[in-house]
């Protein structure tokens, strides 16, 4: 059999350097070969962290444009928003009846929330947490269940939420018969993070992201803030210590080119000349589907009707999938 990938993007965030070499280049890739694949964006999930309406919608703009910018060939994937399909949050409470809320306490997101508030002292527990941080992997369950993805690719920081959605599909299919197909996380290797300006992991959490389709002028500014240490023009460069500006240009240099750059920087280029040359690679790198994006950008009502068009075929399954599922735990018309 064929497998089905399906991953989510929470939309939160403007796509940077680091999701591009992550996640996104590595999903592209992927819908090329002949597999069943879905990707969405999980805008539910966003709404747990973005309670900002114009920045909800605006990232979700930027990311699909994104997606499509960079090549993902929607005839071949099925991509659409997470809240054009209404049958998952009506898969999510069928499949809250079946989820032990002993496993929710465990979900590492809401027990760090809890470390947090206990960390305070006299802080009630479960200050600031909402009902959807305590139940966002039950809603994750819910995407995944629904597609009968076997594979689900995701960061380190998911595959719990990945193993949750296999237990709570075994215990649906054990009180209700086999329903689901068991879902199994695939976590890319390490090799697929990069750095960010301040040499820890590039995150929207550190702060530290080079956006991915800067305008050149900006990009340049951006590579030029990346951290460096204090060796002078003729010093050697270590590029295996942390080294960012090594790290992004591998990330998307050819070997041939990794090599020459390694080269250089051990030979004592300067910091100034090396972010030159890589923003310059980067530039050219990506002005292609910087151009593409622009355009898609401009026009949000193509990308919702790709959007649309994603929706429709993936309805063909949710709705099929929920009534196997209704008549299954006995929802159903007396008719
Ligand atoms: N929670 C995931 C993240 O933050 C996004 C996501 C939502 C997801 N639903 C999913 C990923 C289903 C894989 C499958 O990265």
């Amino acid at each position: 059999m064929k497998d089905t990938v399906l991953t989510g993007i929470t939309t939160t965030g403007t796509p940077h350097l680091g999701n591009y070499v992550g996640a996104i280049r590595p999903a592209v890739a992927a819908s090329k070969e002949n597999v069943r694949a879905f990707y969405f964006m999980a805008d539910y999930h966003a709404l747990v962290k973005n309670q900002d309406p114009e920045r909800l919608c605006s990232s979700s703009l930027e990311i699909a444009a994104t997606w499509l910018a960079l090549g993902l060939d929607t005839d071949k994937v099925v991509f659409y928003r997470q809240s054009d399909i209404p049958e998952i949050p009506q898969l999510m409470w069928i499949v809250s009846s079946l989820a032990a809320k002993g496993l929710m306490n465990r979900a590492h997101a809401y027990k760090a929330a809890v470390a947090a508030n206990d960390e305070v002292g006299d802080r009630d527990p479960d200050k600031g947490i909402t009902m959807a941080l305590f139940s966002y992997p039950v809603l994750m369950a819910a995407d995944i269940l629904m597609f009968s993805a076997n594979k689900v690719p995701v960061g380190k920081d998911q595959i719990q939420h990945v193993e949750m959605a296999r237990d709570i599909a075994q215990r649906f299919n054990h009180v209700y018969g086999d329903t689901f197909v068991l879902p199994e996380a695939v976590v890319g290797d390490d090799a697929a993070t990069l750095l960010g300006l301040d040499g820890r992991k590039m995150s929207k959490s550190y702060n530290n992201t080079i956006p991915l389709f800067l305008p050149p002028k900006k990009l340049r500014k951006q590579v030029m803030k990346i951290k460096t240490n204090s060796l002078e023009p003729g010093e050697p460069k270590d590029p295996d210590d942390a080294c960012t500006v090594f790290d992004i240009y591998k990330a998307f240099a050819n070997e041939a080119e990794t090599a020459a750059f390694r080269q250089k920087l051990e030979s004592g280029a300067s910091w100034g000349d090396a972010k030159q040359e890589l923003f310059e690679y980067l530039d050219a790198h990506l002005s292609e589907s910087r151009t593409e994006y622009d355009r898609l950008i401009q026009d949000p009502a193509a990308i919702e009707a790709i959007l649309q068009k994603g929706a429709g075929k993936a309805r063909e399954h949710s709705s099929a999938l929920m009534e196997k599922v209704r008549e299954a735990v006995g929802i159903r018309s007396f008719g």
